[in-house]
C-alpha cells in the first residue's frame, strides 16, 4: 500500500511517497525561505500562494521520485492542524481533489504528532510512551505521549516559540532569515559564558512552560549597552558571536531542562525530540550528554527530518490502522486543538 502524504501547514511545500512497511519511496521538499528572508518571519499570504504555486510541481517530483504514477496510489494524508490556515487550505484542498478523483481514503495527519512521528521513523516501534518536545518556528510544547495518537499537552510557550526567538534576535543581530541555523554557525565562534542571559521558569518544575520574550529583550539590551545606537558595522568584533553564543545557551538550557522536568513529572524513560530547532547542534548535544548522565533514553529526529517535511506523515498509517479515514467534509484547525 502506498500513501502520498502532503505538508503545507507553514512555508514548507512537501510531498513524500510512503510504502505501509515506512520506507519512503519518493520524498521533497520546496523551502520558501528566500521569499520571507527579505521580511524577517514567515509572512502568512505569500506562504499561501507560494503553496499553490509548488503543491502540483512538489507532488509531480515526489511520485517520480517513487517511480509510481498518480493512479498507484492508495491513500491520500494530508496535515490539517496546527498551521497558518491559508497554508493549510493548499495542502486540504490537493488532498481532496486526490481523494475524490481516485476514489482513495482520505486521512487528517495532525503536525505536531507527526513532528514526534519523525522519531519513532528513525528509531522503530517502541519510542512510546514517551515524553514529546516539539520546537519548532510556530510551537514549543512538551507533552505526554502514550502512544503515536494519544497526546497529552503538558505545556507550551506563554510567548514566542524558541524558532521564533532565533529567528528575532539574529535580525537584531543583522544575522539572516532563517535565524536558528545563523545563529548556530555565529555561536560557534563566541563563549556562550559572555553574556548572563535569563532563563525563564527554569527553577519552577511545577510550570512546564516556557516563555522566550524576556530572553529577546534581554538580548536587545545587552546589545544596546555595548554599543548604543552605533550601526553594525562599527560593533566590537566578537560582540554577535558572543551574544549569539550566551542566547542559545539560554534558550537549550531551558528546553533540556524542562523536558527533563517532564519526564520526572510524567515517570518516563524516554525523550523524543522533533522541530526545526531540534536541529540545533548545541541543544543535541546537551540533551545527549543529559540523558548520559541522568540515565533516560533520548530519541532525537535526525536533521532532515526535524523541519517541516511530508516523510513524518507517515504517521497516517496509524491512523488508518485505527480506522481513522477522514469524510471529504475535512477541515482545517489552524489553531491547537489540545
Ligand atoms: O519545524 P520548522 O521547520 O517549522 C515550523 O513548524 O515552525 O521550524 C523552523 C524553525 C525556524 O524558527 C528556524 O530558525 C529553526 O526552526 N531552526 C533552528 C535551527 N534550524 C532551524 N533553530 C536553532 N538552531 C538550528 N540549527
Ligand atoms: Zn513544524
Amino acid at each position: 500500500m502506498k500513501i502520498l502524504c502532503l505538508e503545507t501547514t507553514c512555508d514548507e511545500t512537501a510531498a513524500a511517497v510512503i510504502q505501509d512497511d515506512l520506507t519512503v519511496l519518493g520524498a521533497a521538499v520546496a523551502s520558501q525561505d528566500p521569499l520571507h528572508g527579505p521580511f524577517a518571519g514567515v509572512v502568512p499570504e505569500i506562504a499561501a500562494r507560494a503553496h499553490v504555486e509548488r503543491i502540483l510541481p512538489i507532488i509531480h517530483q515526489a511520485l517520480t521520485m517513487a517511480r509510481i504514477a498518480v493512479k498507484d496510489l492508495d491513500g491520500v494524508a494530508v496535515a490539517t492542524t496546527p498551521g497558518l490556515a491559508g497554508s493549510l487550505l493548499v495542502g486540504l484542498s490537493a488532498a481532496k481533489a486526490l481523494a475524490v478523483a481516485l476514489r482513495i481514503p482520505l486521512i487528517a495527519v495532525d503536525h505536531l504528532q507527526a513532528h514526534i512521528y519523525a522519531c519513532r521513523l528513525a528509531e522503530g516501534p517502541d519510542v512510546f510512551p514517551c515524553v514529546g518536545l516539539i520546537a519548532s518556528g510556530g510551537h514549543t510544547s512538551l507533552y505526554r505521549c502514550q502512544d503515536a495518537l494519544d497526546f497529552t499537552l503538558l505545556g507550551g510557550t506563554r510567548d514566542d516559540a524558541a524558532g521564533e526567538a532565533f529567528d528575532k534576535v539574529a535580525n537584531l543581530l543583522g544575522l539572516p532569515y532563517p535565524g536558528g541555523p545563523a545563529i548556530q554557525a555565529a555561536a560557534a565562534q563566541g563563549n556562550r559564558q559572555a553574556f548572563k542571559f535569563p532563563r525563564s521558569m527554569l527553577a519552577e518544575a511545577e510550570r512546564l512552560e516556557f516563555s522566550f520574550s524576556g530572553l529577546k529583550t534581554a538580548v536587545r539590551y545587552a546589545v544596546r549597552d555595548v554599543v548604543g545606537e552605533a550601526d553594525k558595522g562599527s560593533w566590537p568584533i566578537g560582540l554577535v558571536a558572543d551574544v549569539a553564543a550566551s542566547f542559545q545557551e539560554a534558550v537549550v538550557d531551558v528546553l533540556a531542562a524542562k523536558a527533563y522536568q517532564a519526564l520526572e513529572r510524567c515517570r518516563l524513560k524516554t525523550l523524543c525530540v522533533g522541530g526545526g530547532v531540534a536541529c540545533n547542534a548545541r541543544l543535541r548535544e546537551k540533551l545527549h550528554e543529559m540523558a548520559a548522565e541522568r540515565a533516560f533514553r533520548l530519541v532525537i529526529a535526525p536533521q532532515a527530518l526535524c523541519t517541516d517535511n511530508a516523510v513524518m506523515g507517515a504517521i497516517a498509517f496509524e491512523r488508518l490502522k485505527a480506522g481513522q479515514v477522514a469524510d471529504l467534509d475535512l477541515d482545517i484547525q489552524p489553531g491547537l486543538v489540545r
